[in-house]
């Protein structure tokens, strides 16, 4: 790959583009695992505003103690969630990602006491039940990447009176999953394992690449608050 000073946006496009083709798992973390490098570089000429939302969306939501709560960052990529969060407060990370090439990069920021590797809807989330105060999950519940059904993991995952904050894209390619995932949400609702505090939609939530579309493609952010069971 190219070195990170000469990235354009056309470079961008053609490797989000060239992803498409990955239609396997294995070949999809392949790819994070030869994008990893220019990964940090690239989403920010794509302009992708999903980790800043989530982490902004949580500072507001919870009141408890920061440098006590533990985070769960499930698809924590190279960390960029985790260094947001550290700048509200939050000092305590556990990161789950599929490519090693990302997590790589996320042992690099010194922010995660654990970095677990973990193909999510293939294998149960490695975690304890019940044991995080804050799960995020930005840029991963999407067409071809974490499966719907794991959120219930996520909940699962997070103590009661915790947080999960979620994100996913709203572009022509992803309506599917998104209707999929948002009865998921609403059915886990009306079984009483937690209830929405927010849900966002936003028009400029990354820069559009596939020829289809043009501008801004917009995307989507929830936070649930967990009940007792
Ligand atoms: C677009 S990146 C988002 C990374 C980070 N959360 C962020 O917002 O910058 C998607 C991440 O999800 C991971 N991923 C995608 N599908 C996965 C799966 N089924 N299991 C585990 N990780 C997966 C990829 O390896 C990649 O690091």
């Amino acid at each position: 790959m190219m070195s990170a000073e000469n990235r354009t946006f056309e470079n961008v496009k053609a490797v989000i583009l060239s992803a498409h083709k990955n239609t396997t798992s294995s070949n999809k973390i392949t790819f994070y695992d030869n994008w990893a490098e220019n990964y940090d570089q690239d989403v920010a000429i794509l302009d992708f505003r999903a980790p800043s939302l989530a982490v902004k969306s949580i500072d507001s939501h919870f009141a408890g103690d920061r440098e006590a709560a533990v985070v769960l960052d499930v698809a924590c990529g190279t960390g960029q969630v985790a260094k947001l969060m550290k700048r509200h407060g939050f000092r305590h990370f556990v990161g789950i990602d599929g490519s090693r090439g990302m997590m790589e990069l996320a042992k690099k920021t010194e922010l995660y006491q654990d970095l677990k590797q973990c193909m999510l809807g293939e294998e149960p989330l490695p975690v304890q039940w019940g044991s995080f105060d804050v799960v995020m999950i930005t840029g991963a519940l999407s067409m071809g990447q974490v499966p719907v059904g794991v959120v219930r993991e996520l909940c699962k995952a997070t103590k009661p009176g915790g947080y999960i904050c979620m994100t996913t894209r709203s572009n022509y390619d992803n309506l599917e999953y998104k209707a999929a995932l948002e009865c998921e949400l609403k059915r886990m609702e009306e079984e009483g394992l937690w209830v929405c505090v927010d849900k966002t939609e936003v028009e400029d939530w990354e820069k559009a690449v596939s020829e289809k579309e043009e501008g801004y493609i917009s995307g989507c952010l929830y936070v649930y608050k967990t009940l007792a069971p």
